[in-house]
């Protein structure tokens, strides 16, 4: 079976008056299903240019669109109109993003699932349907799949604490490529070091993509756990995670896949992929900073303990009384 391993295409600037003709390395790249924005921009952006081999997008497509949606852009840094392409690091945030935050403080600010009265109950409500609607996006098929975290990173985080610390024991294998972003290598190396499992590193090919082959053979009976990136933030990598599960099923192993360069520029199917786990992060998808997600397979989810105490879990506190110190008496 061939597996393809896909890089984002690179950009041509073709005249100095700023039009970008997109050529791409393999014209496989084509299948992947961009976002409902990106394509009819680029029909819009085909049409303008008629007669003009391959599509090229007008100045007055892609940039003129979107530009005046985010506040941030419109200042001047050293006498010249912003321009902001850090968007792998973070996203700026559109008017509607920033509305629906400032409405959030001026109108329903309380507590989620932590309250009875009006405010609590439309938070619960709309935090309720931010979970559903992050469930629609990535074709999950239950909402009580997706958690909530702080970011990308806590998610990841979150799976190798409570999963790994329950199911990792001496010798196990976690396998990485050396092109995952610290936030995923970083924590299990730590839960490693804890019960001795060990991690495995696959390399690069020349072509500065992970080299899949090499994954595919490092895939044992050994390996617990498989975690790779969709989208790498530093090569433009696309990986091929249908085969790559297909591989970590066969072995018994689970597999994780940071999708935080994926979700906001590619329909991501977590059906589709049969990932067991996979994160995201809300701040380089033009959402606030402070909130990402986790989608574990529900029955994976159910079986993991607890990450962090507290918070949301105010039914599962149990007190017992055996141990339950009388308050010190006033009298004196
Ligand atoms: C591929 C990838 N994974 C993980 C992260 C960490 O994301 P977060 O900031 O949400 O923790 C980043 C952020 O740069 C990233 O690019």
């Amino acid at each position: 079976m061939e597996v393809l391993i896909h890089k984002l295409p690179s950009f041509q600037i073709s005249s100095p008056s700023c039009c970008c003709s997109i050529t791409t390395r393999s014209s496989k790249y084509v299948q992947f299903g961009f976002r409902r924005l990106s394509s009819s921009l680029s029909v819009r952006a085909s049409s303008v240019n008629e007669g003009v081999a391959g599509p090229v997008i007008a100045p007055s497509s892609l940039g003129h669109v979107i530009r005046p949606d985010f506040p941030i852009l419109h200042q001047e840094v050293n006498g010249s109109k912003l321009v902001y392409l850090d968007n792998a690091a973070t996203s700026q945030k559109p008017t509607l993003v920033l509305k629906a935050l400032q409405n959030y403080y001026e109108a329903y600010n309380s507590n989620v699932h932590r309250g009875i009265h009006f405010l609590s109950a439309k938070a619960t409500d709309e935090y309720e349907m931010a979970r559903r609607k992050v469930a629609a996006f990535i074709n999950a098929s239950d909402s009580r799949e997706i958690v909530f975290t702080r970011n990308a990173t806590e998610a990841i985080n979150l799976v190798a604490y409570s999963w790994g610390l329950s199911n990792l024991k001496p010798d196990d294998e976690i396998t990485l490529t050396v092109a995952e972003h610290h936030s995923a290598i970083v924590p299990w190396q730590l839960v490693a070091q804890k019960v001795g499992a060990v991690l495995k590193f696959v390399d690069l090919n020349e072509d500065e993509t992970p080299d899949i082959d090499k994954l595919r053979q490092m895939i044992s009976r050994k390996t617990k756990m498989v975690v790779v990136h969709h989208v790498s933030n530093m090569l433009g990598s696309v990986l091929p995670i249908k085969d790559i599960a297909h591989w970590a099923h066969d072995v018994g192993a689970k597999l994780l896949v940071d999708a935080c360069q994926s979700v906001p520029h590619m329909l991501v199917d977590v059906q589709s992929l049969n990932v067991d786990f996979l994160v995201a992060s809300s701040h380089k998808m033009c959402g606030p900073t402070g909130i990402g997600f986790l989608y574990g397979k529900s029955d994976l989810l159910q079986a993991m303990p607890p990450f962090l105490g507290g918070g949301e879990m105010i039914s599962d506190v149990y007190l017992d009384h055996s141990t339950y110190a009388e308050p010190p008496s006033r009298s004196g």
